[in-house]
């Protein structure tokens, strides 16, 4: 979850890792710092705060270096300090690490470290990489000794190392990602392609156990043994990465949702294919992902029952192991995430496949590990998604889902021109005239405490995505709940003015009129998203109906509304407090 970057060329260092780090802050911002290598010496400028904060307060412009490191943190073991942040050091200020992941024996190695003598400074898991390096450096050079302390570690980790003394980086990966970015006059090691992107397209993506070794040339090894890597070209260009005329990523990326929507439609038909048949074929199909990509499994479960009248099951990656009893070698698995490096998913889809179970998946990240370890994939083309919440990455998932639920009848085309005929109207859905209507909506409800999101059939999922959109980011109490559940308890909670949003469909229009009168009936300020007004609606958002698409029409004046809640409370809809765009612990 902690944002890593090295660079060692011919380069000015420095600036080039400040300029990654601040690509990478989606990943942790809760302090950061950079070690580099100048003149033989090695300096470690590191506070706690977001990287303008904390670079602005280091003079290090000044600075000459062709190594550098940096990191970018989302703390997992220690309190957010200056001491806890990184780079960090051995004894002797010699070399300089940062990690991303969880070193899970890192107790033990600390108790044998300090009867060794060395004195640790933090309270991280990741400060005793450094002293293990350091020790074994006392009977080897820095590569076999980086390669030794890698061997005696045991959790997650994407570790990058420098040495003052050497013109070399060191880098390692086990569960978490890491990729090499090889540029005209040097490399780039780090946590994810956005980083670099402003220097170079071309990567080399690591597989798990891989240690790259960076000098005059470029080494990878994996169990002791030296092997060749691909460098790919990435598709992405360091634009689609940027901010540009929008204010936020947030916004810039729920605008982008019509390009989105059309890039998901151009899949591949030769894949769609196969995973259709992968599914007729398959005894148990199972949808798995965590938070967002979670609600599109869900929706799309819905999808296929309706549409191909097939069965699905679906669950939390988290929870997978639950299932793991009844899967067999015909089973499939289709995992549905963003980054494709969701410590939860990963495990998910390595259990299945322990079980001898088919994988397949939904990504948008090429070069991820859920793509390198799934049977067949596909793309989902969204582009780079910055902002730590999911959006654009949410329609283009349910865009796959309902091509591959109309593929299961022979009906492909079919949705390609339904889904077609909606990109106009998602143009229309972003733009700035509903932006402004959606203001209105903020504006009635930035000082809630709680707000319900309520569907039923296919809109249960869309109030459930609701419902994380707005918490995440407003910090506002938001719930979603199936229409047919608020009596069974929910509907105690509505109080006079309790606002809650309802998504309505030409299918399910009666009974979700009905909740919205219950609620009504408590005092509830009552909030209608569909393609009907009702005198029971308080504010009405009018979305066209779209049918088994409804879901991809029906959020994104939610995603609005919840990136207006964050301006209007004055928070950073990019950087929601404890939350990091990729999850790659568990
Ligand atoms: C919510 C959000 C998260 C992710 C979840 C899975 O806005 O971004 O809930 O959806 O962490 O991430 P991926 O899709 O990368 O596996």
């Amino acid at each position: 979850m902690c944002g890593i970057i090295g660079y060692i060329g011919k380069k000015d260092a420095i600036p080039l890792v400040l300029n990654g780090l601040k690509n990478l802050e989606y990943r942790g911002y809760d302090s950061a710092g950079i070690g580099a290598i100048v003149n033989g010496e090695l300096i470690v400028k590191k506070d706690v705060g977001k990287i303008d904060e904390v670079f602005s307060k280091i003079n290090i412009s000044s600075i000459g270096s062709n190594i550098t490191i940096g990191h970018t943190r989302w703390a997992t073991h220690g309190k957010v300090t200056k001491e806890n942040a990184h780079p960090h050091t051995d004894c002797k200020n010699e070399i300089a690490i940062v990690h991303n992941g969880i070193i899970e024996n890192y107790q033990e190695l600390k108790k044998e470290l300090i009867s060794k003598g060395h004195v640790l400074k933090s309270e991280t898991d990741s400060e005793i990489i450094a002293h293990l390096i350091e020790e074994e450096m006392k009977q080897r050079n820095f590569e076999d000794a980086f390669k030794k302390a890698i061997e005696k570690l045991k959790g997650s980790y994407a570790i990058v190392a420098i040495n003052k003394n050497e013109k070399e980086m060191m880098g390692a990966r086990k569960e978490s990602p890491l990729v090499v970015g090889v540029s005209e006059d040097g490399y780039f090691i780090a946590s994810d392609v956005p980083s670099f992107l402003d220097e170079t397209k071309r990567v080399i993506y690591l597989y798990d156990g891989d240690v790259v070794v960076i000098n005059n040339e470029i080494k990878i090894f994996n169990k002791g043994v030296e092997v060749k890597r691909e460098i790919d070209s990435i598709e992405w260009d360091a634009e689609q990465a940027k901010k540009g005329v929008f204010k936020h990523f947030m916004l810039k990326e729920i605008s982008e949702q019509a390009e989105v929507v059309k890039k998901a439609i151009m899949q591949d038909e030769k894949i769609i294919k196969e995973i259709v048949n992968a599914i007729k074929n398959a005894k148990g199909v199972y949808f798995v992902g965590c938070g967002t990509a979670y609600h599109a499994c869900l929706e799309g479960s819905y999808i296929f029952s309706k549409v191909a009248k097939t069965h699905v099951n679906v669950c939390y990656a988290h929870e997978f192991p639950n299932y793991v009893h009844f899967l067999t070698p015909e089973s499939l698995v289709i995992a549905i995430s963003q980054s494709g490096e969701t410590a939860d998913t990963l495990a998910a889809i390595r259990a299945a496949k322990e079980k001898g179970a088919k994988v397949m998946s939904i990504v948008n990240v090429a070069g991820s590990t859920l793509v390198r370890e799934s049977d067949k994939v596909l793309l989902q083309h969204a582009g780079p998604e910055i902002c730590v919440l999911s959006t654009k990455s949410y329609t283009s998932q349910l865009t796959i889902l309902v091509m591959l639920a109309y593929a299961l009848v022979d009906k492909l085309d079919e949705a390609k021109s339904k889904l077609k005929e909606l990109i106009r109207y998602i143009y229309y859905l972003t733009s700035k005239n509903t932006q402004e209507y959606i203001k209105k909506l903020a504006e009635k409800l930035k000082d809630a405490r709680d707000i319900y999101l309520i569907g039923r059939d296919l809109q249960y999922p869309t109030a459930l995505e609701a419902a994380l959109k707005i918490k995440e980011v407003s910090y506002i109490h938001a719930e979603g709940f199936a229409g047919g559940e608020l009596k069974h308890g929910n509907i105690a909670l509505i109080e006079k003015g309790t606002p809650c949003i309802i998504f309505t469909s030409k299918e399910n229009e009666e009974g979700i009129i009905a909740n919205a009168s219950e609620l009504k009936a408590r005092g509830a300020y009552v909030i209608g998203v569909g393609p009907r007004n009702s005198e029971v609606f308080d504010f009405f958002i009018k979305v066209r109906g779209a049918e088994e698409a409804n879901s991809i029409v029906q959020i994104i004046p939610i995603q609005i509304l919840a990136y207006q809640l964050a301006i209007l409370r004055g928070l950073d809809p990019d950087r929601p407090r404890n939350l990091a765009k990729s999850v790659t612990v568990k």
